[in-house]
């Protein structure tokens, strides 16, 4: 439609017609013809359904198709529906969870996760995605970190904006491409207590200098739809928050599409205690500049009257509505209300081959290796290696969000190591993924546990073990432990693992653990018992496959943390890019009383941020710079030689750091700018230059003006965030 018909449509509709352009219903409550379940009790009706104008959650070519010829017939004028759904780290191929993506270091990998997903999800009848999350994560104990792509605002916002471009490509109405929605709006990540949908307290400068980056760089490319967040920032709930979304999201940052709540967040202004009733909610929102209301009664029962009762200006419902039919314009669901959907398509596209190839490549490049002493990594070809641990033949293993995929699609470790030739009297579970009895009360599904005889899976372990050259223990959090409503205070292993760990210890000191997890964990207890360590996050639909071939060197791992592993909970939050503080301390915690510090324990991570092993190792120069003075409008260089100091071939990520020493206001003690993967060979160097510049320095000053201010800095170039190879420069 051109914006003069557009516009046309608009000045057609009924009031009603136009508050059902703003109302988003999840999956079709409707079975046999009365509405069931949540939608029950929130009072929505049939006569809601019949203008609701977007679904979430409906998925499948037949499905959505029927729905959509249903509505548009019964539509007064034919609108048709935009079906949302949750695709956040593929669709029915499964890539690695954002957070695992994010430790690639390579945006790219990202972008082509995102371009798959969106192809198979199109062909699915999607319409929209509610992704990237680009909410800043630096505390474990959340369960959503898995979803985020980590503790750095720079590389948080280079996955970001892959992915959008990854989703949406250039042109929308491309075949295969779908919308993508930017969340959560804003500083989501940062609950206190680390505790899901819990109070947000960030300064302005925090919330500008740390949080909001990453999803302007989504804006910036281009995201269509952007969600509000459930948690409140400065008392105010998001998604009631008009200085948040209209002076800051569309005023400041530029976005100027849908904004949509979190499910049922206009209604839980109730429960926030800033609407005593769905009429006050609705009133709130829709004045706050949020578009549409995402499983909830609140515009769909209250925005008539209120309007009518000269409450809300009808204004805001047209700006709304505008948005919305602007959104499914550029869709081009007016054209074609079917745009991609094709049970063919999906027979040939899902889990297709080349997918799983990318998801494969996805994976083994997010694979971290915390840990090699004596090489115990990659196994030899012809050592007697025990595979043992409730991970060898769990299906469990594709994120807390994979919600559209069959769990029986994953590879399990097993399968693929038995594809390998390894036989089969090398495998035992060792134990229950969790401690027997414990019920998992998952957020999309339950988990019936499997019984087994848990003294005798030890056992059986132990005795494996102890005819061994090597173990490798496939250990891990169950999914459902991490994503959404899923924070924790400990963040260890369950005890029956550690109980195997030990055991399993006692016969064997050649211990090798791959880690399944949504989060960094308390990794203290294996410190010592393990000699390798290998995160695999939650790998995905070709976890096995990318495993297996890493650990036995047809790949070598070249993740590099994007989310620090602390020494233990207590820590938390943290994060690399902190404040200084005015009593720093940089040794040992027992020497120096007067310092900020824990006396039962150290301040740095047990691994830090961007740290990551491979099967060499690189030596570094000293960093060389171009110039000791940088001016405004020139331009130095920072370089670092690295060479590969050992027998196999090798991918580093080289990280460069910037460091304002004396600013208006406290600057971090260093600040990821750039990074650079080179993969050499033994014995090969490589010369490795970042340019800096006068923007890379600018920060929100003392008056919150964004400028750089002279004076001196530090470049670090090094492998991880703990680095100390560095130079200085002055910026006059
Ligand atoms: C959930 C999540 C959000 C998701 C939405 C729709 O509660 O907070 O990330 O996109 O509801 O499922």
């Amino acid at each position: 439609m051109t914006t003069q018909e557009l516009r046309q449509l608009l000045s057609e509709l009924s009031l009603e017609e136009k508050i059902g352009q703003l109302v988003q219903m999840p999956a079709y409550f409707q079975s046999g013809g009365h509405i069931t379940g949540p939608a029950g009790e929130m009072g929505i009706t049939n006569d809601d359904l019949r203008l609701a104008g977007s679904y979430l959650s409906i998925v499948g070519a037949a499905d959505v198709e029927k729905l959509q010829r249903e509505y548009m017939a019964n539509h007064p004028h034919h609108i048709p529906l935009i079906f949302m759904a949750d695709i956040i780290n593929g669709y029915r191929t499964v890539f690695p969870i954002p957070l695992a993506q994010g430790c690639t270091f390579q945006p790219e990998l990202a972008e082509e996760g995102a371009r798959i997903a969106a192809k198979e999800a199109a062909a699915s009848g999607v319409h929209v995605t509610f992704s990237p999350m680009a909410d800043l994560v630096r505390d474990a104990r959340w369960g959503r970190v898995m979803e985020s792509t980590g503790e750095d605002k720079y590389l948080n916002g280079l996955m970001a904006a892959a992915m959008v471009r990854g989703y949406q490509g250039a042109d929308l109405k491309e075949k295969g491409r779908i919308a993508a929605c930017l969340k959560h709006f804003a500083g989501y990540g940062a609950p206190e207590g680390g505790r899901d949908y819990n109070t947000v307290e960030l300064s302005p400068r925090t919330l500008r200098e740390d949080y909001l980056p990453a999803y302007q760089a989504a804006i910036d490319a281009g995201c269509e739809m952007v969600m509000t967040s459930f948690n409140t920032l400065d008392r105010v709930p998001s998604t009631a928050n008009r200085w948040l979304m209209r002076d800051i999201l569309r005023g400041e940052m530029g976005f100027d599409s849908v904004l949509i709540s979190d499910w049922g967040a206009v209604m839980e202004l109730i429960p926030h205690g800033v609407a005593a009733d769905f009429a006050q909610a609705a009133e709130l929102a829709i004045r706050a500049g949020v578009d549409m209301d995402m499983s909830s009664p609140c515009y769909t029962h209250e925005l008539k009257r209120l309007v009518e009762e000269g409450k809300v200006p009808e204004a805001l419902i047209d700006e709304s509505c505008w948005r919305v039919l602007a959104l499914k314009n550029r869709l081009g669901l007016f054209e074609n209300p079917f745009r991609d959907l094709s049970r063919d398509d999906e027979a040939a596209l899902l889990l297709c081959a080349e997918h799983r190839a990318a998801a494969q490549r996805c994976a083994e490049n997010s694979f971290v290796l915390l840990k090699n002493d004596d090489q115990a990594l990659p196994l030899a070809s012809d050592a007697k290696v025990a595979f043992i641990g409730p991970y060898v033949d769990s299906h469990l293993t594709s994120g807390a969000w994979s919600i559209f995929c069959d769990d029986t699609d994953a590879i399990t470790l097993r399968t693929a190591l038995r594809q390998r030739g390894v036989p089969d009297e090398r495998f035992a579970v060792g134990c229950p993924i969790v401690a027997p009895g414990e019920t998992i009360l998952g957020f999309q599904k339950d988990y019936p546990l499997p019984e087994i005889d848990a003294e005798q899976a030890l056992a059986d372990a132990v005795a494996l073990a102890k005819s061994s050259d090597q173990v490798v223990l496939a250990l891990g959090e169950h999914r459902e432990h991490t994503g959404e409503s899923a924070s924790r205070g400990q963040i260890a292993l369950p005890d029956c693992q550690l109980r195997l760990l030990d055991a399993v210890a006692e016969v064997n000191p050649n211990i090798t653990v791959v880690l399944y997890c949504g989060r960094p964990m308390d990794l203290r207890a294996l410190q010592d018992k393990a000699k390798a360590i290998l995160v695999v996050w939650m790998p995905g639909t070709e976890g096995g496959p990318a495993i297996a071939r890493t650990l036995y060197g047809d790949c070598a791992p070249s993740g590099r943390l994007s989310m620090a592993f602390p020494w233990c909970v207590a820590q938390l939050p943290m994060h690399y890019d902190q404040l200084s503080t005015g009593r720093p301390y940089h040794g040992d915690h027992r020497a120096i009383r007067i310092s900020s510090k824990y006396l039962d324990m150290p301040n740095r991570p047990l691994y830090p941020f961007g740290f990551g092993l491979t099967y060499t190792t690189f030596a570094y120069s000293g960093v060389a710079l171009s110039a000791d003075k940088l001016t405004r409008g020139g331009e130095i260089t920072a370089s670092v030689r690295v060479t590969n100091t050992g027998d196999r071939p090798g991918t580093e990520t080289v990280q460069l750091y910037l460091r304002d020493l004396v600013g208006s206001v406290a600057r971090p003690v260093r600040e990821l700018k750039g990074f650079r993967r080179v993969t050499l060979r033994p014995g090969e160097s490589a010369d490795v230059a970042f340019a800096i510049t006068e923007e890379q320095l600018r920060f929100y000053d003392i008056n919150m003006d964004f400028v750089s201010e002279p004076g001196g800095f530090e470049v670090f170039i090094g492998p991880d965030s703990a680095s100390e190879n560095k130079a200085t420069f002055r910026l006059v």
